[in-house]
């Protein structure tokens, strides 16, 4: 297997964040740092699946599977490594080094940036010119200043099959980097390329370091499709970016609105909401949520009223909560998207949208608003039903206030006394927490049975050491600076279990080598070994991480090596016997 070199793999686990991933393939739940769900690789029905945030690992308390980003890949694509990591590269738009770096890829990008550069300055050219004028009145005609033309860019693409093409031509642009922007594409004999965008006007997307990434283009009729899109090039994933993040980013505000339209958009931010996003015509992804996650902690939806929006709401509450965002949800008054709302209001645009805001629920509230549209309350059965679902709901809440309150509400609006829900709520949060007890004490049992420790089959036999050892090690990879310090005071040698030492070593030569101590582990160790490295790294995280602990590890370590076996004990010569006791004895003095 050719070596691959750190830094590309550090740039892949850079660039693929585990937790989006998995989540693509199962329920995660956020628990304190770590995310945990029901584990993919074998059955289960109470979570023993952990991802750790920090160091972007998974273990399995259930089944012992743990590794990092590429070792999930291989089992859940089954995959090999270098499938594994070509997968992960893909997904991130990156190629693959051969031979010493190939920079190829990374061109094509460069050059797709300065042809969407250059397409958007000539869109904008022409909305500008007598060409545009139709389009540039249209855009008037939907409430934008001329200002807000201009900060977003927008422009109009001639009712021409060759405009585009021939220009970015005459600018040095390759038939084969157009096609790439996915600014042209083949015409079907072949001999020529047509402009994918025509007599439309035209909304650049722009990501958050500034680069023209892709184009919405809008049709002025009511032909369809309204808009079309750049298709997924190597610098676009529509799945991955959102509208106007580059804005957004920069404005004052710790939330985000998220919206449908890049209308929607463009008008909240004319009416002084820069904190607006939008999806690109797909439903809200994992990837989105934590992308906004990077730039609010707070994200407020905002979607259409009709149906299909109000689907689109749930779906969207779930994912962004899961992301650890808290969320709002924004109801506009006679069904009207928030550019019909504000453009309805004209220069009180903006006080009439921060009267919507101001007045904006919580997930909870719209959750219990859904639920009760589900029951029909003027029955006994129904009103019951209801307050069962909306009990269950609320016992979920992690926040006793938060609790409080809608167990005030939910009594207010069901006429059902305070306490009896109250101690409903109570009832249902004992059951759950007993649940969390069991599998904790499950969890527990299985860190001190150390006899099904495949990996390290001495670890039984050395239990003390071997336990001691296993904090010294998740001390010094969490720690690496402490290397000299635990160098003077512990050599391989003073290991007692032979597993340990190989990590020991393996990981002190990283560290000596200026490498970061985990990054390569999924090359260098078997399947077993690595969820066996994961499992001491991530489950000694919590313990105190002083210098006064790494003593107390060093000591146990070199206090059990002093120890003679059982063997030497009963090969032991009498003299030999009494110079150990004395030793132990000189110690302690
Ligand atoms: P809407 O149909 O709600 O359009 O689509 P809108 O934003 O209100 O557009 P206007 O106000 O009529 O101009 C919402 C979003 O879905 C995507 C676009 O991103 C749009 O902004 N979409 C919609 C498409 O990608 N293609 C379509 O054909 C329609
Ligand atoms: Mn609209």
């Amino acid at each position: 297997m050719p070596r691959l070199s750190d830094d590309f793999l550090r740039e892949i686990k850079y660039r693929n964040d585990l937790g989006e991933l998995a989540s693509s393939y199962m329920q995660l739940k956020r628990r304190g740092r770590n995310l945990v769900g029901l584990c993919p690789f074998h059955g289960e029905k109470t979570p023993s699946f952990n991802i750790y945030t920090e160091n972007g690992s998974f273990y399995c308390f259930g089944c012992g599977a743990g590794g990092d980003i590429i070792t999930f890949v291989m089992k859940i694509e089954n995959l090999d490594y270098m499938e594994a990591v070509k997968f992960l590269a893909q997904r991130a738009g990156m190629s693959m080094p051969e031979d010493g770096y190939d920079d190829s890829m990374g061109k094509i990008r460069t050059r797709i940036y300065e042809a969407n550069r250059e397409a958007a300055r000539f869109f904008y050219s022409k909305l500008t010119s007598p060409e545009g004028s139709e389009a540039l009145s249209y855009l008037k005609g939907r409430g934008l200043a001329d200002s807000t033309i201009r900060h977003f860019g927008l422009g109009f693409a001639p009712d021409e099959r060759f405009a585009l093409g021939n220009h970015l031509r005459s600018r040095g642009f390759t038939e084969a980097e157009m096609i790439a922007a996915n600014l042209v594409f083949k015409s079907r004999s072949g001999n020529s390329v047509l402009d994918r965008f025509y007599n439309r006007v035209m909304f650049p997307i722009i990501d958050v370091r500034g680069n023209v990434i892709a184009f919405g283009g809008r049709i002025m009729t009511d032909q369809k499709p309204k808009y079309l899109n750049t298709s997924d090039t190597l610098v676009f994933n529509k799945s991955q970016n959102l509208f106007s993040l580059n804005n957004a980013k920069n404005s004052k505000s710790d939330s985000l609105i998220l919206c449908e339209g890049y209308m929607d958009v463009i008008s909240l931010n004319q009416a002084g909401f820069t904190n607006a996003v939008a999806t690109l015509g797909t439903a809200l992804t994992a990837e989105q949520a934590s992308l906004m996650k990077r730039y609010c902690k707070e994200v407020i939806i905002c979607y259409d009223a009709d149906e299909a929006g109000q689907k689109a709401t749930s779906r969207a509450i779930d994912i962004l909560r899961r992301a650890g965002l808290t969320v709002k949800v924004i109801a506009i008054p006679d069904g009207k998207d928030p550019d019909e709302f504000i453009k309805k209001h004209g220069d009180k645009g903006h006080a009439a949208f921060q009267n919507v805001l101001d007045n904006s629920g919580n997930d909870m509230d719209y959750r219990l608003f859904k639920l009760k549209a589900m029951f029909d309350i003027n029955t006994p059965q129904g009103k019951l039903d209801y307050l069962n679902e909306a009990v269950k709901l609320i016992s979920e809440l992690d926040n006793p206030m938060e609790r409080d309150i809608y167990a005030s509400r939910l009594s207010d609006d069901t006429d059902v006394a305070k306490p009896t829900i109250t101690e409903q709520i109570n009832r249902n949060m004992r059951r759950n927490n007993y649940k969390h007890r069991k599998d904790e004490a499950a969890l527990l049992q299985k860190k001190i049975s150390a006899r099904d420790d495949r990996v390290n089959t001495q670890h039984a036999e050395k239990l003390r050491a071997a336990t001691a050892e296993e904090n010294l090690i998740a001390y010094l990879v969490n720690n690496p600076d402490k290397l000299t310090y635990i160098h003077e005071r512990l050599t391989p040698d003073d290991f007692l279990t032979d597993f340990n030492r190989k990590l020991y070593t393996y990981f002190s030569e990283r560290i000596l080598n200026n490498l970061d101590p985990t990054t390569s582990i999924s090359a260098d160790f078997t399947m077993d070994e690595q969820s066996k490295v994961y499992y001491i790294i991530n489950s000694y995280k919590d313990l105190p991480h002083t210098r006064e602990a790494a003593d107390e590890f060093i000591g146990i370590i070199k206090d059990e090596r002093s120890k003679p076996t059982e063997s030497q004990i009963r090969n032991s010569t009498k003299e030999e016997f009494t110079s150990f006791f004395s030793s132990l004895k000189d110690k302690k003095q």
